[in-house]
């Protein structure tokens, strides 16, 4: 640690200096040398963005709790929670703080200008969502993304102003705290604050990620603590106008985001380059709180988000389609297991493409989807003898590069109050566009609506009517925060960043624990695959499926594409004797766990 080293010596200096004057010729010899060699370390360290102040982190994987815990992406954001909770916070306490948090030290998916959904279990085995995804501005119309020949222009709705939805996180954070928050508004806020301030050191795998993105960030943006030449691992981050938003949120509430002067800087921002949210569309956002989807599985009960997020209904019709299965004895990515999922899948996304969409604007089918009949008839001609077939819709090119992210957070806290949060900008970083003055990234979350039918959207997905675009709409997600219980007991808290694979995440690790015996950490790590109807291939990580099992599928019909990574879980475990089992994932470096 050369800032560590630099100030020993310095105290070191002085201090001699304070005991041995005067100095002796041969003190002087030994000293001045190293006064120089202090200050020059020192001033280093300094030039390289390090400040003595500034915490060092490491990330823990894997953990067992006997009062509370949480699972997140980073570990300066877990800190954060693991202190509310230690202070008597309760679990929404702990996110509001988190969520925070995640805005300053996570700011590929952590924000302020992005959105996210909420469930909640209380104690007492209540249930309830909170739906604080981003709206299509008034101004938004259903073919905005499509040129004269009603093409989809290619960038315009992940790049850039026009790809912004208005935010609805600090709504959505008020929203909870205001309804189950227990400590005071402001101290859940410090914390954040103190980051954005003070700076943080960015990881090694933060470094990588900015440095892959200036040549977007500059063409969006003139300045920001985010752009420079070569970011360095344990480089110090300080966010002056960060700071500056979070203290007007402190002291106003949301109406420190939505009015105001955040709400003068983002409407400047978005009238200076051709973007569409204006004042009246962040003074009328809200969040809503709405009843989650259910789905009951063996003695589990799975409790999930409804649309907005198609995360909760898919997840239901995936469980709904294997349950009959005896998947526990057909073994753990055997073929047949392998093939069943995917064919599930391949019905889910499909049932996604054509159905699923914002419920206040689109009659959105949830009960006849999620019907147990239903699910039976949509297996009805699965044969293990051969692949089935997607529709033959052109995909275009599949798969963007950009890679999944957003973010997630588990809590359960000392009176086994849980949250599952899933939360993001949608890309990395959201348009790229960062608030001039304010200090934040904004969303590129329009383009997760379906820009056209069947054109695929960044994460390969298609969409319909259900999900066109409308003014004041939500787009579609696939964030799937979920709780689990069993025998009516808290059991599981889960989620996942991941785009579209976020489902399949989820489904595959409560399989893993509920059907494969794994333990938490062996059920999130595994290996996993991913079909979405569209584009017609199962993708894989690596190692995920034997060579011999991809053998008899591809015999089968079935076609494969190798991914570096997919989803990345953040899950909690309820053990038999009352302890928490933490989980973070393997596949992101940072992801952390703490809790007491
Ligand atoms: N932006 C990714 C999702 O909501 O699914």
């Amino acid at each position: 640690m050369p800032v560590l080293l630099s100030e020993l010596v310095v105290f070191h200096y002085f201090s001699s200096m304070r005991t041995t004057l005067p100095f002796s010729s041969f003190d002087r010899l030994i000293s001045f040398p190293l006064l120089f060699i202090s200050f020059a370390t020192l001033l280093a360290t300094l030039f390289l963005g390090c400040r003595p102040n500034v915490p060092t982190y490491t990330a823990q994987k894997s953990e067992i709790y006997s009062t509370a815990a949480i699972a997140g992406p980073h570990p300066l954001a877990t800190e954060v929670g693991e202190m509310i909770l230690k202070k008597g916070g309760n679990a929404i306490d702990a996110a509001v703080a988190v969520q925070f948090a995640m805005a300053v030290c996570y700011p590929r998916a952590g924000n302020l200008g992005g959105g996210g959904f909420l469930v909640y279990r209380a104690a007492d085995g209540d249930t309830r969502t909170l739906d604080y995804r981003e709206k299509a501005p008034a101004a938004a119309s259903r073919d905005m993304y499509l040129d004269d020949e009603g093409e989809v222009i290619s960038d315009l709705s992940t790049l850039g102003h026009l790809a912004v939805g208005v935010p609805g996180t600090v709504a959505g954070i008020e929203a909870m705290f205001k309804e189950y928050g227990s400590l005071p508004w402001p101290e859940l806020i410090e914390p954040a604050i103190q980051l954005a301030r003070n700076g943080y050191r960015i990881s090694q795998s933060e470094a990588d990620r900015l440095n892959g993105f200036q040549e977007y960030f500059a063409q969006m943006n003139e300045q920001s603590p985010w752009m420079g030449d070569t970011f360095l691992v344990d480089q110090v981050i300080v966010q002056t106008e960060l700071a500056a938003t979070l203290v007007r949120i402190q002291e106003n509430g949301s109406q420190g985001f939505y009015q105001g002067e955040t709400a003068r800087l983002i409407t400047k921002e978005m009238e200076e380059n051709g973007g569409l949210i204006t004042a009246q569309d962040l003074k009328n956002y809200t969040a809503t709180w709405r009843d989650p989807v259910t789905a009951n599985y063996d003695n589990y009960r799975i409790i999930s988000m409804p649309p907005s997020s198609s995360g909760g209904v898919a997840l239901t019709q995936l469980l709904g389609m294997v349950e009959p299965y005896a998947l526990d004895s057909l073994g753990f990515q055997s073929a047949a297991t392998a093939q069943l999922m995917v064919e599930a899948e391949r019905r889910a996304y499909a049932d996604r493409a054509e159905y699923l969409g914002d419920s206040d604007f689109y009659p959105v089918p949830i009960g006849k989807l999620t019907d147990e009949a239903y699910l039976s008839e949509r297996m009805a001609d699965f044969s293990p003898d051969s692949a089935g077939t997607s529709a033959d819709i052109t995909a275009g090119a599949g798969l963007r590069k950009e890679s999944f992210e957003t973010t997630h957070i588990s809590i359960i806290d000392s009176l086994g109050n849980a949250v599952s949060i899933t939360t993001t900008l949608n890309g990395n970083f959201g348009s790229k566009v960062i608030v001039d003055g304010a200090g934040f990234f904004l969303n590129n979350e329009m383009d997760d609506f379906s820009a056209k039918p069947g054109v695929p959207n960044m994460f390969g997905l298609v969409g319909a009517e259900a999900n066109a675009i409308a003014p004041g709409k939500r787009m579609l997600s696939s964030m799937t925060p979920t709780i689990v219980e069993k025998d009516g007991e808290l059991f599981m808290v889960l989620g996942a960043p991941g785009g579209s694979t976020i489902i399949t995440a989820v489904f595959q690790t409560f399989l893993n624990v509920a059907e494969f015996g794994m333990s938490l950490d062996e059920a999130v790590n595994a290996p996993r695959f991913h079909h979405q109807w569209l584009p017609d291939e199962i993708m894989v990580e690596p190692d995920a499926l034997g060579e011999q099992v991809k053998a008899t599928l591809a015999a089968k019909g079935y076609r494969f594409r190798d991914v570096g990574r997919m989803a990345v879980v953040k899950a909690l475990q309820v053990l038999p004797d009352g302890r928490l089992h933490a989980v973070g994932d393997g596949r992101n470096p940072d992801d952390d766990v703490a809790g007491y």
